[in-house]
């Protein structure tokens, strides 16, 4: 039932768009001795090979973090980069580290990771390349609202679907307000797509409608391929970390010529 890959997309201008703030914001988190909760929806297998057929049918990667690295767009000691180095010490010149990698290697080992993955080979595969996270075999939703209020309190969720039921567009301002509520002092970041026939609009309009005082965040990029309807990448942060603006601001240079 579930059909999307991330392989194809890994490193892609969206996930390097995404994959800046996440780093960002756990960098931030981390500032502070305490121990914290990291939580993810969505998490995916964890490990992409950029230089496997997926990667290379789609060459999404080579304009996103092949291109972004050998162009210097984030400077040296961004807590992306930094995560990338531990993964590639590791895995080699090829590999890129989806979400929970990049949350295993800017986070501590008292901290509290929940990752929960629906498809089966998904999950197999990053049962493979964690270390000290907690899998969820189960709907990320599902997994979220049983875990809120997580202990330790201080945290972050990150929400990033692969849009793939239609019905996410809809359940997700309700889903997120429910999560806010329960769990009032926790960083809820939503990945989204902007899509050329505006289909994330009324989903946006509900978020913003419900949280006035959240971040949104949204850089443009060209088409992958023609045809392609994704023409950029969306975060919309509740309860965003002081000082985000900086890392935005940079990220909107970044993707202006783009
Ligand atoms: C966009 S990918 C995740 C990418 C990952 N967050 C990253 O940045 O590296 C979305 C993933 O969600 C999984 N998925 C789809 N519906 C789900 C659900 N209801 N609960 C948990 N996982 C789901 C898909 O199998 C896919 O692996």
């Amino acid at each position: 039932m579930l059909s999307y890959q991330h392989a194809f997309h890994a490193g892609n201008l969206a996930d390097l768009h995404k994959h800046a703030l996440l780093a960002w914001m756990l960098d931030y988190l981390t500032a502070k001795p305490k121990p914290l909760t990291y939580m993810e929806t969505h998490s995916g297998r964890g490990l992409y090979d950029l230089g496997g057929d997926a990667a290379r049918k789609t060459g999404e990667a080579e304009a996103g973090i092949t291109r972004a690295l050998a162009e210097g767009w984030l400077p040296q000691g961004h807590p992306l980069l930094r995560a990338l180095e531990v993964v590639r010490s590791f895995y080699g010149p090829d590999a890129y580290p989806g979400s929970p990698l990049i949350a295993e290697a800017l986070l501590r080992q008292d901290d509290s990771l929940h990752l929960a993955e629906l498809h089966p080979t998904e999950i197999a595969a990053l049962e493979h390349v964690v270390l000290f996270s907690k899998l969820h075999h189960q709907d990320g939703f599902a997994m979220a609202n049983a875990l809120c209020p997580p202990t330790p309190r201080r945290g972050m969720l990150l929400i990033d679907p692969s849009f793939e039921v239609k019905a996410d567009y809809e359940s997700l301002p309700p889903f997120i307000a429910k999560i806010a509520k329960k769990w009032n002092v926790g960083i809820i970041a939503l990945w989204y797509p902007l899509l050329l026939d505006g289909r994330h609009g009324p989903m946006m309009h509900a978020l913003q409608e419900r949280f006035p005082e959240a971040l949104r965040h949204e850089v443009h990029f060209r088409p992958a391929r023609e045809g392609h309807g994704m023409i950029g990448s969306g975060m919309f942060v509740v309860n965003p970390p002081y000082g985000i603006e900086a890392e935005t601001a940079r990220l909107d240079k970044i993707f202006a010529p783009l």
